[in-house]
């Protein structure tokens, strides 16, 4: 009986030993292409690998402490110092860390900046700006300015035919639209009506100017870190006039006031944030992104319209440099990409669930070297296919 107690408990410890040891080696890595959660700097995850036990030397870890302690509040002060550096951004605007992701944001934008106002001008290039607008439908009158459905989302409508309206308590658009990958290439001019943009799949992919802003929002798990956190940029004199049954920890005037620590945030995840603004500021931040985010996106469009085996429908000066979908001629053929591009260690090429055909998200984190692994397999994949 003492033996096998004992025989159990040597098991158990072999076991936890097990589990520590990490099952995947760098090397053995693939090559991600998901739209979010995306693919992570690789030297954030082996930091945080690194840390996760001990962080500091506090002999505990991140997911233990008190959002209330020095070590955690130092954490997200640097986070949101981070990202002031990295975007530029004016003093008159806050940042704040939200939990709830973009999807949250599409109401919170409403209740908190109507400013008593009825009506909000909303542009739709496609599925991420129409579900903002099913939400702020639910706090105001929303005026559709311009839709690019008739063109089935594959272009920004002429800026020319917009009507918008100067009572607008806000004008919203999605500068990139992660599923369509239709991206503006340039800022809307909206005069003294608020600019508020949904930058969840652009956001820091080359430089923006933030003074041309009201608000600016952003779903983590792209271009930021994990995801279930949104990052709001918004400018001082937008807050503070909340609907009046606007819960608390969704008013940003609270929020403000507390430093995003209204209610318990999602730690770990902000400390991950923080570690890749610091990876992103080694890189030489949204100015040295910008060229590579370029090049990227060239060499995989150039790639799809060499011939008509591959396409994507996107007018060309609207084509996104995060999210490019394309289609195969021959859908039968779906499967098959995708399961020899997994076989090459590319994965989540798959398109968005009601779309179909093929996506690449090639956000901050995709290195050069998998768009140049993708668009050789893609070249090999034609010449034996097509
Ligand atoms: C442009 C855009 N807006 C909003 C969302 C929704 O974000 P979340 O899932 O964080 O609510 C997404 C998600 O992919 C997105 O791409």
């Amino acid at each position: 009986m003492l033996f096998e107690q004992h025989a159990r408990y040597i098991l158990r410890l072999f076991r936890s030993a097990t589990l520590c040891q990490p099952e995947v080696s760098v090397m053995s890595r693939v090559f991600n292409f998901c739209a979010g959660p995306a693919a992570m700097p690789e030297p954030v995850l082996l930091r945080a690998q690194e840390e996760f036990l001990s962080w500091g030397k506090r002999g505990s870890s991140v997911l233990e402490m008190s959002h209330r302690s020095d070590e955690f509040v130092q954490i997200a002060r640097h986070a949101e110092q981070g990202l002031r550096d990295l975007m530029h951004i004016p003093e008159n605007y806050k940042i704040l860390l939200l939990q709830g992701g973009a999807s949250a944001q599409f109401a919170f934008i409403p209740m908190n900046i109507l400013g008593g106002k009825r009506t909000a001008d909303y542009i739709s290039t496609g599925i991420w700006s129409e579900k903002a607008i099913e939400e702020a439908r639910n706090y105001c009158d929303v005026n559709v300015t311009a839709t690019g459905a008739a063109d089935g989302f594959t272009r920004i409508p002429d800026r020319e035919q917009w009507k918008l309206n100067p009572n607008a308590a806000y004008v919203h658009y999605t500068p990139n639209e992660t599923v369509n990958g239709v991206e503006f290439h340039w800022i809307p001019e909206t005069g003294d009506v608020p600019l508020v943009a949904d930058m969840s799949s652009t956001i820091l992919s080359r430089p923006i100017d933030v003074s041309k802003f009201g608000l600016i929002y952003a779903g983590a798990q792209k271009n930021i870190g994990p995801s279930g956190i949104a990052v709001v940029i918004v400018r001082e004199d937008l807050i503070g006039r909340p609907l009046p049954q606007t819960p608390r920890p969704f008013d940003y005037a609270v929020q403000v006031k507390d430093a995003s620590l209204y209610n318990t945030p999602p730690t770990f995840g902000w400390y991950l944030i923080d570690l890749v603004f610091d990876w992103l500021r080694q890189q030489g931040g949204p100015e040295a992104m910008g060229p590579i985010n370029a090049r990227k996106a060239a060499k995989l469009y150039q790639v799809i319209d060499a011939s008509d085996f591959y396409s994507n429908a996107v007018a060309a000066e609207c084509r996104s440099w995060m999210n490019i979908p394309f289609r195969l001629a021959d859908p039968r053929l779906d499967p098959v990409f995708l399961k020899q591009a997994a076989e090459n260690n590319m994965v989540n090429l798959n398109g968005f669930r009601s779309v179909g055909g093929m996506r690449a998200s090639i956000y901050n984190a995709v290195p050069e070297a998998a768009v140049d692994a993708l668009c050789a397999f893609m070249r090999d994949f034609e010449k034996r296919h097509g």
